[in-house]
């Protein structure tokens, strides 16, 4: 089950809160809809040892003297709630014992920013490194290939869904890894690229599992009913 202590995890949270909010005016950045636009203006503002990343649906910012975990918001003002879609997921996967694959993610709090009320989760934190990820599936396809006595091509790997599929394949057992794939399957996870995963001590899990499909959004909303 889930490593993480929610009483902590809000304090974590109100400590990185009041540090962006404080010092950088970060609570424009949470009541505004702008916040690519923000961001580019106010960068500087913004302390060194907090780091952040962007996806296109979510804001993702943590502590980088710590690591352990990462805070994750919705920027777009859309109807679907992916962070809800990947706690129902976690959730899921904890009920169906594969969720060592998956990073452990919860929800912490909900704040206030002018009109906007914000929902923040929490997520294991994970070093998630696409470049690394790619070079990984060419180094085990050309292993593949040395051992079966064929001569690599210059063939490169952008880390696609179906590329991530071949690399659990090849760095895995497979019946571990058949389980991952059959409950992403049957919960209709997918965005499975190498963007949405992380190392956590050399091992692969996935980070973004919120997915965009209507039939995974019709479950989780049930779920939540
Ligand atoms: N658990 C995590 N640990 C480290 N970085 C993360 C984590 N979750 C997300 N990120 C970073 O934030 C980016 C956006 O998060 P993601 O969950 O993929 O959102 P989106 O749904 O917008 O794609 C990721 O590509 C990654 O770089
Ligand atoms: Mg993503």
């Amino acid at each position: 089950m889930a490593q993480y202590n929610i009483k902590e995890l809000r304090l974590e949270l109100k400590r990185l809160l009041n540090d962006l909010c404080g010092s950088a005016r970060f609570e424009q950045l949470f009541s505004s809809a702008t916040i690519w636009d923000w961001i580019k203006v106010h960068r500087k503002e913004i302390p060194d040892y907090i780091s952040f990343n962007f996806g296109m649906t979510r804001f993702v910012f943590w502590d980088n003297r710590y690591c352990e975990v990462v805070f994750k918001v919705l920027i777009n003002d859309c109807d679907i709630d992916y962070n809800a879609n990947e706690e129902f997921i976690y959730n899921k996967a904890c009920e169906y014992h594969v969720e060592k694959w998956f990073a452990w993610m919860v929800k912490v709090d909900s704040y206030e920013f002018g009109d906007n009320k914000i929902d923040f989760y929490a997520m294991e934190f994970c070093e998630s490194d696409c470049d690394e990820i790619t070079s990984e599936i060419e180094s085990r396809h050309r292993e593949e290939n040395e051992s079966n006595g064929v001569e690599s091509t210059e063939e490169s790997y952008d880390g696609s869904e179906e590329d991530m599929e071949y690399l659990m394949y090849s760095k895995y057992d497979q019946v571990s890894v058949d389980d991952l794939y059959n409950f992403l399957r049957e919960f209709h996870v997918n965005d499975t690229h190498c963007g949405n995963w992380g190392y956590k001590d050399g091992d692969l899990i996935l980070i973004d599992f919120g997915g965009y499909d209507r039939d995974l959004m019709a479950l989780a909303e049930e779920a939540a009913k």
